[in-house]
């Protein structure tokens, strides 16, 4: 199969298009024929070997955690699917080798869910780290409804989606951080913008009104929000943050750390798919084109997602 490998780490250009073997398929594993795959920055960090020291990593490494395909071939005991469906999924393994980035990737049944009708697979393949790291972490502070809510860098990809999920399970109000070039995007996904930058909790209260404080945090984006996040809410436990996880531990908040969870992405594909929430895609690449995607998503400042396209 053709695939994006690299074999040493480093920048963008240590990735190349490569001939590598066809992924085995074990009992319990779809072999899925890729259409489209997501861009994350985990793809980048284990790219610049940032991850070593968590994951097992081998060489040649496929980078890559999102995919939207068509299964080619169900393992025997992969019963939940057959040749010729339409899946996505978040394709996290324990080691770190054989990614999505490739014409094939072998997924275990957990990191998959059946891609509804009108979900589109561009839209689809963008959608599973990203939404179920914004689903599983405001499921972490237990939002729902009557909470206000505040989206931390709510322009990116798992901030805008955090906006929407938030809406649908039932809070009253949601805030979110971004620059004033984000400001109208994050009102139209339905949070009031804040700027971020210094001063934010000051603008936060300001908004807020009452005591100044919200019910729920979660943090996309670390830094000086995370530092203001204690503050602004009223019950510390109520943040969570996805960036690093020795801070929001230090201040009583949850760290939450993305596992696949195929009900989790069959609710989010479900709203997708129904127009309740909607996946902003910035750019489309060829997959040839992934060190252009690094590149971008490197410099912090996408709105929404990238997808490479097969
Ligand atoms: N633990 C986990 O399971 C997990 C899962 C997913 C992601 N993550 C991590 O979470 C982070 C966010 O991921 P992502 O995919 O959402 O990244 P992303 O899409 O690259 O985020 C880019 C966005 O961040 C905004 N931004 C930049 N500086 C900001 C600031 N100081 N305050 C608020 N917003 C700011 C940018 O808005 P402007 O252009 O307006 O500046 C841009 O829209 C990454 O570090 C990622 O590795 C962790």
């Amino acid at each position: 199969m053709r695939a994006v490998a690299l074999t040493e780490y480093g920048d963008a250009d240590v990735m190349s298009v490569q001939e590598l073997p066809d992924p085995l398929v074990g009992p319990d594993v779809v072999l899925v024929r890729v259409a489209a795959v997501g861009v994350n920055p985990v793809d980048y960090k284990i790219r610049q070997g940032k991850l070593r020291e968590r994951f097992p990593h081998h060489v040649p490494l496929v980078p890559g955690w999102d995919v939207a395909g068509t299964v080619e071939k169900a393992g025997p005991a992969a019963t939940e699917f057959a040749a010729g469906d339409e899946v996505l999924g978040y394709v996290r393994k324990d080691h770190v080798q054989w990614g999505t980035y490739a014409e094939l990737v072998a997924a275990p049944v957990r990191t998959l869910a059946h891609r509804p009708p009108g979900l589109e697979v561009v839209t689809a393949a963008a959608l599973p780290l990203a939404g179920l790291t914004a689903l599983q972490a405001l499921r972490a502070t237990g939002a729902g409804p009557g909470d206000t809510v505040l989206v931390h860098a709510a322009s990116g990809g798992v901030g805008h989606l955090a906006v929407q999920v938030a809406r649908e399970l039932g809070a009253i109000r949601v805030l979110g951080t971004s620059s004033e070039r984000n400001a109208d995007f994050v009102k139209s996904l339905g949070a009031d913008p804040v700027t971020y930058g210094p001063g934010l909790g000051d603008r936060v209260a300001e908004l807020v009104g009452g005591d100044g404080r919200v019910d729920v945090a979660v943090d996309f984006i670390g830094g000086e929000a995370l530092a203001a996040s204690p503050a602004l809410v009223r019950d510390p436990a109520r943040h969570v943050s996805v960036v690093d996880p020795a801070p929001v531990l230090e201040q009583g908040g949850r760290y939450v750390f993305v596992r696949p969870d195929a009900e989790g992405l069959g609710w989010l594909a479900e709203r997708v798919a129904d127009g309740r929430i909607i996946v902003e895609i910035q750019q489309v690449f060829d997959l040839a084109a992934a060190p252009d995607a690094h590149r971008l998503l490197e410099e912090g400042h996408v709105r929404g997602k990238l997808v490479l396209r097969l």
